[in-house]
């Protein structure tokens, strides 16, 4: 074995690593070492950045009211935008969705009851209503995880892009990054293979850069880029307003807000923070910034992210330099343990390190916060059943006037 890796791995405290080599033949070291050095390992060392925060301010939006007075305004400027192929998007579907628990990529589950209707097919016929409006198509970009690419795109081909144009769709693979017990310990996932987690929502502009997706983006002269999840199913991509709202505000982003249910609703608010547009987690909120009211009676920290953000793409490339900060998710992760038999754990045990789509806005000079009807437009499925469920979003589904 490379005396330089088992050295890195002690210093690391990975003994158990340099033991596991050990046992392994020769030809099975060479390869487990070679894997271990394509790994950043970087997060032992760096851990979670605790960041530092700055003075929060309330960030005021631009309310369904404004909203419904200039529609047809925004409307026409953000259709505009995308007959000019100015307009694309980009689907974040590289999650592991583990509250899910569904053995496949998110986006196949299928969320109808008496006909066929999955996930992804939702997001293309949300698309398909605003290509049709604007008769253009508007380029989409899915991220997908080293797990879950194949059977995506298979997914994707087999059901004929649910009827968008394949020749506008691209894929591309996010990256990986080691995830550990809570020790700190590196995990096998196999044999000759340390675990490895999808590295967060927050790089899906870096991971666009590396894999020759900007090309693409800057060939055909994209301006914007709309970024969603793949959970909501009542998401509305490319939303010709919204987009309209953003370029009419002259701000360089926008993020789709839904007013708070309640003031203790456990949501990321949109704030300014040192007079930067931010996103405040529930749990960093102080109880005066809770129930603060504006004159008007309204929540001064109200409006909380539904991950759909519009980012201008010539700012966006400014963000390729900077180091977003890692978050620590623990989470549901199998391994291999010592007697070499895998292990599927029931509940969270280990850790996996993220980088967050919301730290991306920080990066921005400034961001329209966009509001939008929850019960119309955010039915996001993160559990089987309860609070934000298949079962919830099955009701607004059908609330929503869509078959299921
Ligand atoms: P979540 O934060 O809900 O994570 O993702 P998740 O991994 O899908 O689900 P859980 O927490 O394990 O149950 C929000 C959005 O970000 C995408 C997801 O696919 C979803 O659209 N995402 C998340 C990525 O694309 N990559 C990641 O590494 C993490």
């Amino acid at each position: 074995m490379k005396h330089k890796t088992s050295e890195m791995l002690n210093m690391l405290h990975q003994e158990h690593i340099v033991a596991h080599l050990k046992s392994l033949s020769h030809d099975d070291q060479l390869r487990m070492v070679s894997h271990i050095e394509s790994l950043d390992l970087s997060v032992l060392n760096d851990g979670v950045m605790e960041e530092e925060r700055g003075k929060f301010e309330p960030l005021y939006a631009t309310t369904l009211d404004d909203i419904a007075r200039n529609r047809d305004h925004f409307t026409e400027t953000g259709l505009e935008a995308i007959r000019a192929g100015k307009v694309g998007a980009v689907l974040l579907a590289g999650g592991q969705g583990s509250r899910l628990g569904f053995e496949h990529p998110k986006g196949m589950y299928r969320i109808g009851i008496d006909r066929e209707l999955y996930i992804f097919e939702c997001l293309i016929n949300n698309l398909l209503e605003v290509t049709k409006q604007a008769g253009a198509w508007v380029p989409l970009f899915i991220m997908t995880s080293v797990d879950n690419n194949r059977e995506t795109r298979e997914f994707f081909e087999k059901h004929d892009y649910f009827g968008y144009s394949d020749d506008n769709v691209w894929f591309f693979v996010q990256e990986q990054l080691p995830t550990v017990d809570t020790e700190g310990k590196l995990m096998l996932s196999g044999k000759g293979t340390i675990s490895t987690a999808p590295n967060g929502n927050g790089g899906w502009y870096a991971s666009m850069a590396k894999t020759g997706m900007l090309r693409i983006v800057q060939n055909a002269h994209i301006e914007w880029l709309n970024v969603f999840a793949v959970d909501n199913v009542l998401q509305r991509i490319a939303d010709p307003c919204f987009i309209g709202a953003v370029i009419e505000s002259g701000k360089v982003s926008g993020a789709k807000v839904v007013a708070k249910a309640d003031p203790n609703e456990k949501v990321g608010v949109l704030c300014l923070e040192d007079g930067r547009p931010s996103i405040v987690e529930y749990y960093e909120m102080t109880d005066e910034m809770i129930n603060r009211r504006e004159p008007d009676g309204t929540l001064s920290y109200n409006y909380g992210v539904i991950l759909n953000y519009l980012f201008r793409v010539d700012k966006l490339n400014r963000t390729l330099s900077v180091k977003l900060p890692l978050h620590r998710a623990f989470k549901k992760i199998s391994y291999m343990n010592a007697n070499g038999e895998m292990i599927s754990p029931e509940e969270p045990n280990a850790y996996k390190f993220e980088t967050l789509a919301l730290d991306m806005v920080k990066l921005q000079d400034d961001c329209l916060a966009y509001e939008v009807d929850r019960s119309r437009e955010f039915a996001p499925v993160k559990n089987k059943t309860g609070v934000d469920s298949v079962d919830t979003a099955r009701e607004l589904l059908k609330f929503n006037g869509v078959e299921i």
